[in-house]
């Protein structure tokens, strides 16, 4: 699986974001260390606060299946319409990805298209972060 191909499996997802109320569209793809991939997207709710990212969906549905080993995840987002920025994950994203990857290996992939996108690794995007480690007594 190429990151071309990750990419192009959050496109796709972001088709089905539930955003009526920010119009704001994220889809996400999620490659495991087996190679399977989930997706998913933003869903929002009337409340506001049971709204859900599309990353944090896509790691809710793996680990629901019982998978716990995570690659990479391609993320895209913006307004409804083109993909006209870099939409980099939420901390709660953030910290959610930090339950089940190792931030020097996890890679985020935020794109505009498939050729256009920035790697970054957890440990970047959230640097000294808390983790199931720290629970440990050393
Ligand atoms: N959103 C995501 O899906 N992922 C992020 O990392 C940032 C924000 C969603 C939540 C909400 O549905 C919309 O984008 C606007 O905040």
């Amino acid at each position: 699986m190429t990151d071309g191909q990750l990419i192009d499996e959050a496109l796709r997802a972001r088709e089905l974001s539930y955003s009526p109320y920010s119009s704001y569209q994220v889809g996400a793809a999620l490659l495991c260390a087996d190679g399977k991939v989930f997706t998913g997207c933003n869903i929002e709710n009337a409340a506001y606060g049971p709204s859900n990212c599309a990353e944090r969906t896509a790691f809710f549905k793996a680990v629901s299946e019982g998978i716990l080993e995570f690659k990479k995840i391609a993320i895209v987002g913006s307004p409804k319409g083109e993909v006209t920025q870099y939409a980099f994950p939420c901390g709660v994203c953030r910290q959610v990805m930090m339950e089940f990857c190792n931030p020097k290996e996890f890679q985020i992939i935020v794109a505009k298209g498939t050729e256009d996108y920035k790697v970054f690794y957890l440990q970047e995007l959230l640097p000294e972060g808390f983790g199931p480690g720290n629970l440990k007594q050393l």
